[in-house]
């Protein structure tokens, strides 16, 4: 077993399609280990993406993340990490397969209804920064 962190994104959340997402979540088969609604601050969003921080679209980025509330989960399966990535999609929406959740909900590169860890390693970084470990289980 292994676990990933996912976001839905502000675009997502406030244009009602969570419960799709969340059900998208349940029928690949994770399992949700924390979950919780949270308006992200400019100090949170800004510490979540710290590695992207100096690039171009970093200001645009931590607009967007806190633009309005999202929703944040513990997912575990087998190869979480890389099946979860799977169910987003390409980051960009455009090239998101079909059925994907970026391709799906996603209007842009920016605004693209998801976030998922990229690694083992990141998804226990991100997991500590979001959940207290009496969350974690
Ligand atoms: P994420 O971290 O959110 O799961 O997305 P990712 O791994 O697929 O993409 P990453 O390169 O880590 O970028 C993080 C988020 O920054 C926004 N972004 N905007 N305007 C742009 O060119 C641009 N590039 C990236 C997206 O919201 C992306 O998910
Ligand atoms: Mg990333």
């Amino acid at each position: 077993m292994e676990r990933t962190f996912a976001i839905i994104k502000p675009d997502a959340v406030a244009a009602g399609h969570s419960g799709h997402i969340i059900a998208m979540i349940e029928e690949a088969g994770f399992r949700i280990l924390a979950m919780r609604s949270q308006h992200l601050t400019r100090a949170v969003a800004e510490g979540f993406y710290a590695v992207h921080k100096g690039k171009g679209f970093f200001d645009e980025l931590i607009e967007f993340m806190t633009e309005a509330p999202v929703i944040l989960l513990s997912l575990e399966r087998d190869n979480a990490v890389a099946q979860w990535r799977e169910v987003m999609g390409a980051t960009n929406p455009e090239s998101a397969a079909p059925g994907t959740v970026r391709k799906l909900y996603g209007a842009s590169i920016g605004r693209n209804a998801s976030h998922g860890s990229d690694s083992v390693e990141n998804a226990a970084i991100e997991l500590n920064w979001f959940f207290r470990g009496s969350e974690l289980g």
